[in-house]
């Protein structure tokens, strides 16, 4: 390693995603995107890696969903179990194993924990109250309860939370809590937990966090720690009064499962298991660094609560890093799986077929290391067509074509090396050891950069060298140049494959060479003379205007669909007593004519059969009927006992009744069948 490495193996754990949605890109550039480029450039080191990931397939939001859509919790963890499995897979996440929670040897490893820890006594236990449905028989976990928001009156409040105000609650804190289940109010009950009692843990947490890690941790990761141990770390409950789970693994423990945050890490163990019967080296040996990737929502769990159950136990390892990352926004709006505001990847593989490295590259130069991040499909467009099409891909293609065209296909020799050669070379040298010390220290972005550079180093010595010109008067010299470019797409190909693993494996292929150990890349000799070259491919193609503009498009419908979904109908008026109700004559007429009002964009004047004369009545409805010559015949109801006003010139008798729906538009409200016109309404 290029930095000191006291290590002889790694372990890298990525967050499980809740197996009750797809994943999308912000998962991706938060965690299993900087994860795959640590692991395949630590492979490439010839290091012993164990990379794991999983689905958590427990937890209430799981039950939940599975209500809503009439379900198991089992059903729609097998879907999207299976659903993030694939997408990963094809998206090049090259995890030596990919689990889930739901399966036998975690229940089993879950459970084991949880009664080895208990048997230490490392558990407080405590008899508290909490609310339970009576009519469903079931103690109600904090989202099974809505209520009145203490803070803000909203009557949608969860157990946990206000999503209206952003307040975080206690379910005993709701106006009114009321069961999702039945419907009805629930009551008080006792029930007993058993915590994890993380006051004990504080000052180790101390020392090993703010004392140990202050220099080697993110600034983001060691300050939420900081403030989390500086505020007082409190008993937590590791278990839950649900029927969704690993069961608690005691006698007295009916109806009860172990935490979803407390079987889920443990899963980083159960699918090592699951990989190889060697995997105690990859957990209880000091020579092995664990490294775990994740968003910033799940710091909390990987430094202070996860270690202190590692630190329980005993026989376990420590995380040596949780490089956490920020959030990746999209299009400017935060990225939600409920408003469906997201690129999904399974959708993205589809709609972009051989296209994941694109993303990949775009995911990673994005990256929210430091600060949220927003993606955008024209940063996407922006950053293809311009630097994987015309630097990366642009350099490899006129390398290529230009040695079929004057070199045979062949590496030509390099027998006219001056000094722009040299320099170059000398330049080619730094770049192993550079993009792999920003790799090291987790610093992706940076390394993605300067992967690039490589490239545009390539692209800058072919434009100086100029072999298309000097083929016509020095070939010894063109065929050096050619030389010197193919040396540096070998170089390429070794180099990109963290970040860009399926061009790294076809410009290979195309440069007829097998992959070697990142160590052996900076070598101008990577390339032997005389290696016959396949026909040259285009590694990256141009993304046009309408594939992204047909994104766009989509995101904009969801945005549409999102408003729409959040439409509430107005509030109702005040109580009237009937005889005003009364007062007012609403009769049936029928549309003789029907035209639109010159000069008024939105007025749509009337001329109405109503039994008795013809009138005239002007409404404000010419948006929603853009062709208004087709309600002529068509019965509608009206206010007939208005005063007559001018309305642009025309003398309006009334008004027509119609309801406004939720996007605006209104619908002229007209009697299920045929009546007589001027037929009274009430
Ligand atoms: O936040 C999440 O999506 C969790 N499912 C992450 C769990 S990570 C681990 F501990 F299993
Ligand atoms: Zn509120």
């Amino acid at each position: 390693m290029y930095t000191e490495s006291q290590y002889k193996r790694y372990t890298v754990t990525t967050a499980l995603p809740y197996a009750n949605g797809p994943v999308h890109i912000g998962h991706l550039a938060g965690v299993y995107v900087p994860a795959d480029i640590y692991v395949r450039y630590l492979r490439a080191m010839g290091q012993d890696v164990l990379f794991i990931g999983g689905s958590d397939e427990h937890g209430v939001p799981i039950t939940l969903k599975a209500r809503k859509e009439g379900v198991s919790p089992q059903d729609i963890v097998d879907r999207y179990h299976g659903i993030i499995k694939q997408s990963f897979q094809e998206f090049g996440i090259s995890f030596d194993i990919y689990s889930r929670t739901s399966g036998k040897t975690h229940a089993e490893t879950a459970a084991a924990y949880f009664r080895k820890m208990y048997e230490a006594g490392q558990f407080v236990e405590k008899i508290s109250q909490q609310y339970y449905d009576e009519e469903a028989g079931q103690f109600l976990a904090d989202r099974y309860i809505t209520g009145t928001c203490p803070h803000c009156g909203s009557e949608k409040a969860y157990g946990d939370q206000c999503e209206a105000c952003g307040t975080s609650l206690n379910a005993t804190d709701l106006i009114h809590p009321k069961s999702t289940l039945s419907g009805s109010a629930p009551v008080l009950k006792e029930t007993k937990h058993w915590f994890l009692p993380l006051d004990q843990y504080e000052p180790w947490l101390r020392e090993w966090i703010l004392e140990g890690h202050k220099e080697d941790w993110k600034s983001n990761v060691y300050g939420q720690c900081k403030s989390w141990i500086e505020a007082g770390l409190q008993p937590r409950a590791v278990t839950r009064d649900l029927n969704w789970g690993v069961p608690v693994p005691l006698k007295d423990a009916e109806g009860k499962v172990l935490y979803v945050w407390f079987d889920a890490p443990i899963g980083y163990i159960s699918f090592s298991k699951e990989h190889t019967p060697d995997w105690e080296k990859y957990w209880k040996d000091k020579d092995t660094k664990l490294v775990h990737f994740i968003g910033k929502d799940n710091i909390v769990f990987h430094c202070i609560i996860f270690p202190s159950m590692l630190k329980a136990d005993g026989s376990y390892i420590l995380p040596a890093n949780v490089p956490a990352n920020e959030f990746l926004n999209l299009e400017g709006d935060k990225i939600s799986t409920s408003r469906n505001w997201a690129v999904w990847l399974h959708e993205y593989l589809k709609d972009f077929p051989e296209k994941q490295d694109v993303l990949r590259y775009v995911l990673c130069a994005n990256a929210p290391e430091t600060k949220d991040n927003d993606f955008t499909w024209k940063d996407f467009q922006l950053k293809n067509n311009s630097e994987l099409v015309a630097i990366f891909g642009n350099f490899v293609n006129r390398t290529m074509v230009l040695t079929h065209k004057y070199a045979d296909g062949k590496v030509p020799a390099a027998t006219r090396m001056g000094t722009l050669e040299e320099q170059t070379l000398q330049e080619l040298k730094i770049f192993p050891e550079r993009i792999g010390r920003s790799l090291e220290n987790y610093r992706f972005r940076e390394a993605l950069a300067e992967m690039m550079n490589l490239a545009r180093l390539g692209n800058k010595y072919l434009t100086e060298a100029e072999p298309w010109k000097t083929v016509k008067t020095d070939t010894e010299y063109a065929l050096t140049a050619l030389h010197v470019s193919l040396q540096i797409c070998a170089n390429l190909a070794v180099l990109c494959r963290p970040f860009l693993p399926f061009t790294a494996d076809k410009l290979s292929r195309m440069l007829h060479r097998k992959d070697c150990a990142w160590t052996e890349a900076g070598d101008a000799q990577l390339l032997p003379v005389g290696t016959p070259l396949e026909q040259p491919e285009l590694l990256f193609e141009k993304i046009e205007d309408a594939a992204i503009e047909a994104q766009v498009q989509r995101l904009l419908e969801t945005k549409r669909q999102n408003e729409l979904n959040a439409w509430t109908p107005a509030p109702y008026k005040e109580k009237v007593a009937f005889e005003d109700f009364q007062k007012v004559d609403i009769r049936v007429g029928t549309v003789l004519e029907c035209t639109k009002v010159p000069k008024a964009d939105k007025l749509l004047q009337f001329l109405i059969e109503d039994g008795d004369k013809r009138r005239t009545i002007v409404s404000g409805i010419a948006l929603s009927y853009p062709e208004p010559e087709k309600l002529v015949g068509m019965q509608v109801c009206f206010i007939a006992n208005f005063e007559p006003r001018k309305l642009k010139g025309v003398l309006s008798e009334g008004m027509l009744l119609s309801a406004e729906d939720k996007d605006g538009r209104l619908v002229l409200l007209s009697p299920s069948g045929k009546v007589t016109p001027g037929a009274s309404v009430g």
